[in-house]
């Protein structure tokens, strides 16, 4: 049976640091609180207007190529997972693949927050499997910077966030041991309005208001705490889940990349599992949350510093909006 492998990847965040200090000169937080309750020290932004995430999706894209040992004109499909999209329509993976000059090659677009990543994988799986399509380009990107309330009343889901993207290609491996070995994903939409932006919706009349702007209902809402509590139950699930279906222990992994939400949640999701803290890869300290990206970006620096090495076996959980999670098992 023909396995899908993880051939290169490749990731890009702007220039732009912005630090917890320079949070607290915009509103009332603080660097310790910030840190102790998430981990993060500082994220990037964009630096200017008219940067989306099919922009920051070019050079992840072109570095993923490169380490595949590709060329982009090899990439025979798109997958663009992202919440951020840089328009409602048409998706940021047409507008991806135009600026790659990738015209007629097919794009989708995936709209399952932090647990994008794995339900892209697990489609480019599919279509791999399936010998659909050879080179898929999977692609995290999101620009959240813009769409951030930076005062005391968004200041809870504000510091959380960051730009960036990661690409990961995907193609048939020809190495038996290799590849995406299962994905498991879920969603359960009564936790929707738990973390989500109510407007503008396609469901008002009419669809955009001043008062949704002057309400702030524009701007994304999140009720931390029972988030919290989901994802540190969900996460060590649906990994044991696809662990035991797979005959996979604990030990036997050698390292996992979890969705970038909050340090406190890995800790606590890695500790249920019976993971060795070693084996678990964050960088949030760096980029903060960068949903859809945040799986590819950790795996991506990850090989590139040498941590995760081809042959390893690498567990992916994530839990986001939707309520959405997931796990993925892969021999890199
Ligand atoms: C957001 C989160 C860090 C908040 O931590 P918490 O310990 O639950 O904190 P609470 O929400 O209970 O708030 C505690 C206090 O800090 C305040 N607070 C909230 N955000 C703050 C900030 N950025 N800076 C300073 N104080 C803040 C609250 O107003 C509250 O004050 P009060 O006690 O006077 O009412 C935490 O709930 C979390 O990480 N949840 C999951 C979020 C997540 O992962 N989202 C993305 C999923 S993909």
């Amino acid at each position: 049976m023909t396995r899908t492998a993880i051939l290169g990847l490749g990731h890009y965040v702007p220039s732009k640091v912005v630090t917890n200090d320079d949070l607290a000169k915009l509103f009332d937080t603080s660097d310790e609180w910030i840190q102790q309750r998430t981990g993060i020290k500082e994220r990037r932004y964009i630096e200017d207007s008219g940067t989306g995430p099919s922009d920051l999706a070019v050079p992840a894209v072109k570095m993923a190529c490169e380490n595949a040992g590709i060329d982009v004109s090899e990439v025979d499909a798109i997958i663009f997972a992202t919440l951020s999209p840089d328009h409602d329509f048409p998706g940021s993976g047409c507008f991806l693949g135009d600026k790659l000059g990738l015209a007629g090659v097919p794009a989708l677009d995936v709209r399952n927050q932090c647990s994008g990543f794995l339900y892209g994988l697990q489609v480019a799986d599919a279509w791999i499997r399936c010998r659909m399509y050879k080179r898929v380009a999977l692609v995290g990107g999101e620009v959240h910077s813009t769409g951030l309330d930076f005062s005391d009343e968004g200041r809870d889901v504000t510091v959380l966030f960051g730009d960036g993207a990661a690409c990961a290609i995907l193609g048939p491996s020809d190495d038996d041991d290799r590849g995406v070995i299962d994905v498991e994903v879920h969603a359960d939409g009564s936790g929707a309005k738990e973390l989500w932006i109510e407007g503008p919706t396609s469901a008002n009349v009419p669809r955009i208001t001043h008062e949704m702007i002057d309400d702030k209902t524009v701007f994304p809402a999140m009720n931390g705490r029972h988030v919290f509590r989901w994802a540190t139950t969900k996460m060590p699930e649906v990994s044991q889940s696809v662990l035991e279906r797979n005959g996979v222990s604990v030990e036997d992994l050698d390292l996992v990349v979890p969705h970038q939400a909050n340090k406190r949640i890995n800790e606590l999701v890695t500790k249920k599992l019976g993971v060795a803290p070693e084996k678990v890869v964050h960088n949030i300290q760096k980029y903060g949350n960068t949903t859809a990206a945040s799986i590819p970006l950790a795996l991506s620096e990850a090989v590139q510093e040498g941590r995760a090495k081809k042959g390893d076996l690498i567990l992916m959980p994530a839990f986001g909006s939707g309520f959405t999670w997931g796990a993925a098992l892969v021999r890199l």
